[in-house]
């Protein structure tokens, strides 16, 4: 019903509701047939490149098994693995790998790259993740909510705690807005979106009937949500030194048990894109703790280890909503 094909996946304001929500449905039937043992190979002899100038343990595998899964082979490129940026423009590196690919995955810095390279590489490129945007990450969490919830999609309320004028804030806002649902911005007001990125998702809420909140009250920000989300307080590509002020501007917002509690709805549901700064298990967490003080930042311990949490159905769901865009896009 919906022709993608030959499209790139660069950022959510590109697509209409209806082609989000289709590539929603064709991530169900993807998951579905896998589940069954009923995949139909789509992809098969496509050659897939996999940039990468940030780190990733899901957005990589996902796009490596989800090629694998329907027959096509990858090619990854780590963050000094290529001439990308250093000694190769991007027009160019665009350009030599669309002769040699059917489809490019870039994760990296700024939006303005990824926008670049598909207009000069003659394939598809996915966006997997800039500075401004993580439009897989979209997919996949809204597949998730579909799962979790019993009602339709436009009458669900979702709150986004934390930082919010990062790449999390901005696709969850016009995303939201896209889809028609409640969608609340709950952080202090120099982390929200910017201007631009609100009046975009203002201009679409018209359209979908969306309701938009952006306060600074994290109480009445949660109250009746089905879905609380939060993301890591610093985010790839950050210099450390912006530490110190995220803390003392988010701990307000950090979703606890009485966040939990402060929604009234006994069976309010967790997301995180991951990873997630909970506890001490990391290289990373064990020095922000002997120079902070901190053990937990976004969520605490016990929310992410309880039963409100839905991060890891939520994790799986990018091999299959990752394999939809590509099926979708590239696929026979
Ligand atoms: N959520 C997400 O994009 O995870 P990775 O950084 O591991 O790809
Ligand atoms: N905001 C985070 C998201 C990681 C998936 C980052 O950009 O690092």
């Amino acid at each position: 019903p919906y022709n993608l094909r030959n499209r790139s996946f660069l950022k959510e304001l590109d697509f209409t509701a209806e082609e989000f929500r289709f590539l929603l449905e064709l991530s169900a039937q993807l998951k579905a047939a896998k589940y069954a043992g009923t995949e139909q190979p789509r992809l098969a002899g496509k050659n897939i490149a996999l940039l990468f100038e940030k780190n990733s343990t899901r957005t990589r595998c996902a796009f490596e098994v989800a090629a694998a899964d329907q027959g096509a082979r990858t090619v990854y490129l780590d963050p000094a693995g290529s001439h990308l940026g250093s000694k190769e423009s991007v027009k160019d590196s665009a350009r030599v790998l669309g002769r040699m690919f059917d489809g490019i995955e870039y994760r990296g810095h700024g939006q303005e790259i990824v926008e670049e390279l598909a207009a000069h590489a003659g394939v598809p490129v996915w966006n997997g993740l800039t500075d401004e945007w993580h439009p897989t990450q979209m997919l996949a969490d809204f597949l998730t909510v579909q799962e979790h919830s019993g009602k339709p999609l436009r009458e669900i309320a979702l709150a986004y705690l934390g930082d919010a004028r990062n790449n999390m804030g901005n696709s969850l806002l016009v995303t939201g807005a896209l889809l028609g649902i409640d969608i609340r911005i709950v952080a202090p007001r120099e982390l929200w979106p910017t201007e631009e990125v609100r009046a975009a998702a203002q201009a679409l809420a018209a359209e979908s009937g969306a309701r938009i909140t952006l306060t600074e009250d994290a109480d009445g920000g949660v109250a009746g949500a089905d879905f609380l989300y939060t993301d890591v307080w610093v985010s790839m590509g950050e210099p450390k030194e912006v530490w110190a002020e995220r803390i003392k501007l988010l701990t307000p917002y950090q979703i606890s048990m009485d966040t939990i509690r402060a929604t009234g709805n006994p069976d309010v549901k967790f997301l995180h894109c991951l990873p997630a700064f909970h506890d001490l298990g990391t290289e990373v967490a064990r020095q922000l703790h002997a120079t902070t003080g901190m053990t937990e930042l976004e969520v605490t311990d016990e929310v992410f280890e309880s039963r409100h949490s839905i991060v890891f159905d939520q994790a799986e769901n990018r091999l299959h909503t990752i394999k939809a865009v590509m099926v979708a896009t590239l696929g026979s």
